[in-house]
């Protein structure tokens, strides 16, 4: 099996290490064994038919080749790239960026960055932040990404009208034609007809992958692309996690296995809030794209046997060193309600020495002559250790180091987490009751036709809950 530079360490989990009133026993492990069995058989054959939406996308080599083309010419063209999405449609786009690109991309002059375009992933429609962004652009110069899976959220909608109507005022109707690339489903959706209609180019997100499983595909590749990202090695890499994710037992397949540590822990010692904790800057984003991956597909009221659950872990992004500094007190000593994973990288890709401090000054002399990689590791480890201490439970995904590959596997390994995780609860993680409930309710407020049964209810609750109980100051 080809490996992708990660290893987990999941010994801080353990009854052995940690105690057991915290940690799992072999036993437990043992004990779900047959189930993650069960899970991976019934995953593999899902695979194996196609039904498994996101697993095709690493293996879509020609859209791959389609997306770098675009990306290429979209890059020769302006100075910036704008993402217009939300969720799905923006969270994928943002990590690849974050993890991939220099920690200052859009802040560098153009030759520093391979003379590539900055990228912005403008997810909200906060009236200054927008706004803030228009001031910023100039749209001479600038390319604007429209993502929304569905087609119809109104955030993603509601942005794409005031960018085109800049764009046009700006640029005529002809070059923003040009300057527009509208990523959506083949068939569903307001956004693909009038994209079709204005002429703008077109990207499909496949029917069967939802949002928070489509940063394989052109939601999340031409913003990567179009930054120079090397999106092949990021296939390649999604591609080698796949093999591993698909075999049968805890022991061999490592998306089970995580998957299998949170389920424990979560049903069974309470541990209803897992932490992601990466010691990376470049990772935080990818805890942020986790956060929404892990939230919408496991918090669900119903089983798939219709049986009221209220599942789910609440998922909980973190920054090391930086959070020593303001969450680990909670989680060394508030409840015990949750579950660290730490982020880790062997192989930092910057090394930053520190200079050694002026003789005879005890305080400062124990740094000189380290570095900076170091420092944050000897943190990381400390941490680590300390919460063992205090019997919490952690583990730790180390990369040996942040690659497009070795991202393309991590990513690729928690969409996979997320699917076995779904399975030993047994509920569905690929739809969002919830969030499209929030969508309309959205179009119900905002007046849009066929939605009036709606409105009265929500006028209905408002006047419940007219504001009664407030307090000025
Ligand atoms: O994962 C999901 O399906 C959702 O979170 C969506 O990504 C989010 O609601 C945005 O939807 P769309 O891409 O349809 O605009």
């Amino acid at each position: 099996m080809r490996t992708c530079g990660i290893q987990i360490d999941y010994t801080k989990m353990m009854a052995a290490c940690i105690g057991p009133e915290h940690g799992i026993r072999p036993a437990e492990l043992r004990g779900i064994a047959r189930r993650g069995r069960t899970a991976a058989l019934s995953v593999a054959a899902a695979v194996r038919t196609g039904g498994l939406g996101f697993s095709k996308l690493p293996f879509a080599g020609a859209v791959a080749d389609e997306v770098r083309r675009v990306a290429d010419e979209i890059a020769g063209e302006v100075d910036t790239f704008v993402v217009l999405g939300i969720g799905g449609s923006a969270l994928g786009a943002a990590a690849l960026h974050a993890a991939l690109a220099h920690p200052f991309h859009n802040l560098l002059p153009r030759e520093k960055r391979n003379r590539r375009p900055r990228v912005f992933v403008l997810d909200n429609v906060d009236p200054e932040f927008v706004a803030g962004a228009i001031d910023l652009l100039d749209f001479k110069k600038t390319a604007v990404s429209v993502v929304t899976k569905s087609g119809g959220t109104a955030e993603t909608l509601a942005q794409c009208l005031v960018f085109l109507k800049e764009m046009r005022r700006r640029l005529g109707t002809r070059l923003t034609r040009r300057r527009v690339v509208v990523t959506t489903d083949p068939e569903r959706g307001a956004l693909r007809a009038f994209a079709l209609r204005e002429g703008y180019r077109l990207f499909s997100v496949p029917p069967d992958v939802g949002g928070r499983f489509s940063v394989l595909s052109p939601v999340g590749l031409l913003p990567a692309a179009v930054s120079g990202l090397d999106i092949v090695s990021l296939l390649d890499g999604a591609r080698a996690a796949h093999d591993a994710c698909l075999a049968p037992g805890l022991a061999y397949n490592p998306a089970l296995l995580l998957a299998a540590l949170q389920h424990i822990s979560c049903v069974e010692r309470g541990k209803t809030i897992a932490v992601m904790m990466p010691y990376s800057n470049a990772l935080a984003g990818v805890a942020d794209w986790f956060r929404q991956l892990w939230a919408e597909s496991l918090g669900k009221r119903l089983d798939r046997a219709g049986a009221v659950v209220h599942a789910g872990q609440t998922p909980v992004r973190a920054l090391g060193a930086t959070d020593q500094h303001s969450q680990i007190q909670l989680y060394m000593e508030g409840p015990a309600d949750k579950v660290i994973t730490f982020l880790g990288v062997r192989g930092y890709r910057r090394t930053v020495r520190i200079p050694a401090a002026p003789p005879g000054d005890d305080a400062l002399d124990y740094l000189g002559g380290a570095t900076m990689d170091d420092l944050i590791g000897a943190e990381q480890r400390a941490t680590a250790l300390a919460l063992a201490e205090a019997g919490r439970p952690s583990m730790t995904i180390t990369l040996d180091r942040i690659s497009p590959r070795a991202l393309g596997a991590l990513l690729y390994l928690f969409q996979m987490q997320t699917v076995f995780a779904a399975e030993l609860r047994g509920i569905n993680a690929f739809d969002q009751p919830g969030v499209e409930q929030g969508k309309r309710l959205t179009c119900a407020m905002m007046g849009r036709p066929g939605y009036g049964a709606l409105r009265r209810g929500i006028a209905r609750s408002d006047r419940r809950c007219a504001s009664r109980c407030a307090l000025s100051l």
